[in-house]
């Protein structure tokens, strides 16, 4: 492990079949008025926005609705939250629901005091948050993009075509989050399939960078091999409470800072995928998977020894009389046999995606310099030809 680095990781996690109970510990921290963010609808089906209501009405709490949050939220939503909590000077923002409301409510938590245009401020000029924050709690109720516990709040400009992330500091992390894997049990297949392919990939985004012998690797592998037994587990049977609660708590681990310590990381499949997602509106974890496979054939002999360590420690490649790179490649035949079995969308015209578009994708892509390779514009658009 050759980097220097500081660690800290702010956001207090109460997790389990009794986790909603430590809300009452958490909300007398704060005053009385809370924005209670959420989506389309889900919790109110599955009644863990009932549960949610009668904790914060116990406690005292004046609750001001901010629903429809939609998956990819929008500029104009971000909007719309910092008013709402503006005039109802709001002292909590409690998000209940994916990473696309706990995205949001970060979001919101930095703008609504924001004298400028948040979306220009943070998004176009990626400048740092100099205004009041408002505080935000989370009830995570679908998993993968590790929002619960990191600074990330992705926004989209669906009229420019623009998915963007701002990766805010340990300020704008939730004070704390409530994991209960059995509010992931509503989650439909689809967006189920869709997060464990965002945690594999947050790791791989992180694990494939660097040469040194670095322990991040080392725990990356163990959530990495973890996150596929688990998989295989909750694909036949959504309410194994055990696989679920391996693939929340994985899912956290793999996007709270941790394992990217001591490492350059990647992020050029998640620059990628976001184009694409600001083209299609798809669900983020499958416009991952259907760039996957093209973008690590073609990086692979730039890091082969990774690759390597990948197919054995990971995939259990037999690699006795092998060359390394029939070992490395074994590997990524076994991950794409892997992402075939759950069902993952692994070409991109499924997301909607036509020739016509990938110019722009590939435009909207910036190359990233802590991988193994710095991609031109030309070998984007190759890669996302090979997608298609
Ligand atoms: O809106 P509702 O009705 O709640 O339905 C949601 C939504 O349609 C549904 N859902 C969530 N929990 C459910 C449920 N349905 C039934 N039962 C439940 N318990 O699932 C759908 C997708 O939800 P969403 O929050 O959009 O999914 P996800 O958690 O994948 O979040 C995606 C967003 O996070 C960003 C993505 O770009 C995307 O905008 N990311 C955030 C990151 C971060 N903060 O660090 C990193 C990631 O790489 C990612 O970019
Ligand atoms: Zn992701």
């Amino acid at each position: 492990m050759l980097g220097n680095f500081s660690y800290s990781n702010p956001t207090k996690l109460y997790f389990g079949e009794d986790s909603l109970n430590y809300l009452n510990k958490e909300l007398p921290k704060y005053g009385p008025n809370v924005l209670l963010v959420y989506g389309g609808g889900s919790i109110k089906k599955n009644g863990i926005y009932d549960q949610v209501v009668e904790i914060l009405k116990s406690n005292g709490k004046v609750i001001f609705d901010d629903a429809g949050v939609m998956p990819n939220p929008t500029v104009q939503k971000l909007y719309e939250g910092c008013e709402l909590a503006k005039e109802n000077n709001v002292d909590l923002i409690l998000a209940v629901g994916g990473g696309s409301v706990c995205d949001y409510a970060k979001a919101v938590s930095v703008s609504a005091w924001c004298e400028e245009d948040p979306w220009e401020k943070y998004y176009l000029r990626m400048e740092d948050v100099d205004n009041r924050i408002i505080p935000v709690g989370s009830v995570l109720t679908m998993v993968g993009t590790g929002s619960e516990m990191n600074g990330g709040a992705v926004i989209s400009d669906p009229v420019n075509k623009l998915k963007i992330g701002h990766v805010f500091g340990d300020n704008v992390f939730p004070k704390f989050s409530i994991l209960n894997p059995v509010y992931t049990f509503s989650v439909p297949q689809y967006q189920m399939v869709a997060g464990f392919f965002d945690i594999m990939s947050h790791i791989l985004e992180q694990y494939f960078s660097g040469e040194d012998d670095n322990t991040s690797d080392y725990i990356s592998e163990g959530l990495l091999r973890s996150l596929i037994h688990s998989s295989r587990i909750a694909l036949e049977n959504p309410g194994d409470y055990e696989a679920r609660s391996n693939i929340m708590w994985t899912a956290t681990w793999a996007l709270n800072t941790l394992i990217a310590k001591g490492k350059t990381s990647d992020w050029m499949v998640h620059m990628i995928g976001q184009s694409v997602g600001a083209y299609t509106d798809a669900a983020h974890g499958m416009t991952l998977s259907a760039v996957s496979m093209a973008y690590y054939r073609h990086i692979m002999p730039f890091g082969l020894a990774k690759f390597k360590k990948y197919a054995v420690n990971v995939w259990n490649v037999d690699f006795a009389g092998k060359a390394d790179e029939q070992i490395a490649a074994e590997g990524l035949d076994r991950m794409a046999a892997w992402m075939k079995e759950m069902g993952l969308v692994m070409n991109l015209r499924k997301l909607g995606v036509t020739e016509e578009m990938l110019d722009g994708i590939a435009k909207g892509s910036p190359a990233m310099k802590g991988g193994y390779r710095v991609l031109s514009c030309d070998e984007i658009i190759e890669i996302l030809k090979q997608s298609m």
